[in-house]
């Protein structure tokens, strides 16, 4: 999918109906085509995403040696963080999957390469947004974290969201969501919209994973990277000072 390029005459609807053309076109492609788990996921795999930031690292260091539960145990390495921890923008998935733990970096399997591709299409990428999820060891098979893991591993993202302090969280899925906005209703009656919370604006939307099961929710998904996009132009957070 071809980079957008904005130049100043071309209005903000003119730009979405670009993305929008690109989105369908990724749409389009992705329905046909299988993506393949061990393409080279391009991204810098370094230990120390959160340089620069003490405060982040230390918590980085405190996760990689967690024994709060079980998956301390079963995990091969935990998942702290990609991208810019100075970005308002966050982003929180669900928990590591079995390439994430393999590379100790979140999102950098399949879900992650489509998620990449959601954040190309409205102009963004890995270092304009901070990464993370909601558990930092692999629930073994990919099973759906449970509530005692969620409550030993969520102080860790509870620090990430104080340290990184984001202006917008984009949720993915129902893990992340719930577990932000503190609600047990389900991701598609809370997506579609924003919610205030300490100062800050959730957006919740579907799981990458999800998307690659349902074509059907890639419609709605792409609404919600809309939203996004308009409220980093409203708030002038597309200006990559950051
Ligand atoms: N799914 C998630 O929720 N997080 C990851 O890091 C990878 C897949």
């Amino acid at each position: 999918m071809k980079a957008i390029k904005y130049s100043k005459p071309v209005s903000y609807d003119q730009q979405f109906l670009h993305i929008l053309a690109d989105f369908k076109n990724w749409v389009y492609q992705e329905s046909r085509f299988e993506i393949h788990s061990n393409d080279d996921p391009g991204f810098s795999l370094n230990d120390t995403q959160s340089g620069g930031l003490p405060e982040l690292s230390v918590i980085h260091q405190k996760v990689k040696t967690c024994q709060k539960c079980p998956l301390g145990q079963s995990r091969n390495k935990a998942v702290f963080a990609d991208g810019n921890p100075n970005s308002p923008i966050m982003l929180i998935g669900e928990a590591p999957g079995s390439e994430e733990d393999r590379l100790g970096l979140p999102f950098v399997g399949n879900a992650g390469k489509l998620l990449d591709k959601m954040l190309h299409s409205i102009d963004l990428n890995r270092e304009k947004v901070y990464i993370c999820n909601v558990l930092k060891c692999r629930p073994p098979g990919n099973r759906n974290p449970n509530d005692q893991e969620i409550e030993n591993c969520s102080p860790y993202l509870e620090q990430q969201i104080q340290m990184v302090n984001p202006k917008i969280i984009m949720t993915l899925g129902n893990f992340a969501t719930q577990f932000i906005l503190k609600v047990e209703t389900g991701i598609s009656r809370l997506r579609g919209k924003t919610y205030q919370l300490d100062g800050r604006i959730i957006l919740p939307t579907y799981h990458p994973s999800a998307l690659l099961h349902n074509n059907q929710l890639k419609r709605p998904a792409w609404n919600d990277l809309k939203l996004l996009k308009s409220l980093i132009l409203k708030l002038k957070l597309d200006n990559n000072t950051y």
